[in-house]
């Protein structure tokens, strides 16, 4: 076992800082630690944006433009700024996406979060000073899980993995490298499992962004086969949470799952999002001005916009996770409730066009497109 780092002296390289999750991690740690060393590499793929960091840039965090595949670049920032922890993020993250082009998946999904810990084991385990305190910890999905049916008890942490889409499967085997670079290397290693997130700053092609931004512009809500699907949805912000008391207090070798016991299926909540903003114009006449081609605005309810599509290929039917591990071993409690949570994120596209508006353009408008035609 690796000497215990102690959180006020961790020192951070945080790979896909400006993705979803990543920046608002990036914004949680900041506010819980004031004053620690946050290095952010991000390849500033279509996900990344570092409009999601602008207000912490200058803040002690230093943004690096790179791939996670670039072992020399990831090593030279290991060495130069001194970093003992990395929070790995970096990913192609979107389902749909591996299943029209697995390539990039498997290249940044597995190849990277290897090249991150042959770096890792080069400064950490095998440097001149020898051994040196550190953790590495990798954020994984639930989805490595499999599926569920309607009656089957939540994933556990020692659920068996049974990846059914690319990214899953490309996400189950970087959780397997991390797994053998603690037990073959004694790298000191975590891993942590988490259900599907929301919140601000998240890319518009996934269901709950996407839904809301296709409402204010009186666009289609597609619908996969019969809108039955289930997800357990949890607040951004708590998923942070998660990952900072298992860098705090989180074992050497273990895996945690991190979810909201909040399985919601998929119509129910594009129906509670439609109610969600019907209500918001009904309240405040001035978004029918900024938004005038929105279902409200035209004087029909945003249900009207749902629309059933072809089912994604290979569809899970339902996930949810069973966090009980890291609540009873790491005191975790989400401190959102979804109806908190889905309020604010409304409010929040609501509320910073100028943050969404820019990632609408030609290349949006092709993915859009390609997932029509499909
Ligand atoms: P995201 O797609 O929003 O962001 C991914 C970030 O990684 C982007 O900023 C992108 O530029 C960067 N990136 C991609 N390839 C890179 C590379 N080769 N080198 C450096 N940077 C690269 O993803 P997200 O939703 O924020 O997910 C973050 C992590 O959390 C992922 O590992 C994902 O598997 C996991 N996760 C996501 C969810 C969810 O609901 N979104 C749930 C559970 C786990
Ligand atoms: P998504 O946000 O892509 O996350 P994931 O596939 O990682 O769970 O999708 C959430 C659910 O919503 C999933 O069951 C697929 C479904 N979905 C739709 O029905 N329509 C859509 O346009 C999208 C993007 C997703």
């Amino acid at each position: 076992m690796v000497e215990k780092l102690a959180a006020a002296k961790m020192r951070l390289l945080v790979t896909g800082g400006a993705g979803f999750i990543g920046a608002n991690f990036c914004h949680y740690w900041r506010c819980r630690y004031p004053q620690g060393t946050l290095v952010v590499l991000d390849a500033l793929t279509y996900a990344g944006n570092r409009a999601s960091l602008s207000s912490l840039e200058g803040q002690a965090c230093t943004f690096v433009a790179g791939d996670i595949n670039d072992t020399p670049l990831v090593e030279k920032l290991l060495q130069e700024h001194e970093l003992n922890t990395i929070v790995h993020f970096a990913a192609e993250s979107h389902v749909d996406r591996s299943i029209h082009d697995p390539d990039a998946f498997l290249n940044t999904n597995i190849l990277g979060t290897h090249s991150l810990l042959r770096a890792a084991r080069k400064q950490w385990l095998d440097g001149p000073q020898g051994v040196i305190p550190h953790r590495f910890h990798h954020i994984s999905t639930d989805e490595v899980y499999g599926t569920l049916g309607p009656q089957d008890p939540a994933f556990r942490e020692d659920t068996p993995y049974a990846p059914n889409s690319p990214y899953a499967a490309s996400k189950a085997a970087s959780d397997h490298l991390v797994r053998a670079y603690q037990h073959t290397y004694g790298l000191c290693t975590t891993t942590s499992n988490c259900s599907n997130n929301y919140g601000p700053y998240h890319f518009p092609e996934k269901l709950i962004p996407l839904v809301i931004l296709n409402i204010l512009h009186g666009r289609p809500l597609p619908i996969y086969g019969d809108g039955q699907q289930i997800r357990d949805w949890l607040f951004v912000e708590d998923h942070c949470q998660g990952i900072a008391l298992i860098l705090e207090q989180g074992v050497e070798g273990e895996n945690y799952n991190i979810g909201g016991h909040n399985e919601w299926a998929n119509l129910d909540i594009v129906r509670l999002i439609c109610r969600l903003l019907d209500e918001a114009f009904a309240a405040d006449a001035t978004l029918a001005e900024r938004y005038p081609h929105a279902a409200p605005s035209q004087g029909k309810p945003a249900e009207s916009l749902i629309s059933y599509v072809k089912d994604r290929p290979g569809h899970d039917r339902r996930y949810a996770i069973d966090a009980s591990k890291i609540g009873r071993e790491l005191g975790y409690t989400p401190q959102h409730s979804f109806e908190e949570g889905i309020r604010k994120t409304v409010d929040w596209y609501l509320q910073n066009t100028g943050w969404w508006q820019p990632l609408l353009g030609e290349q949006y408008a092709q993915w859009v497109q390609k997932q029509y035609a499909s």
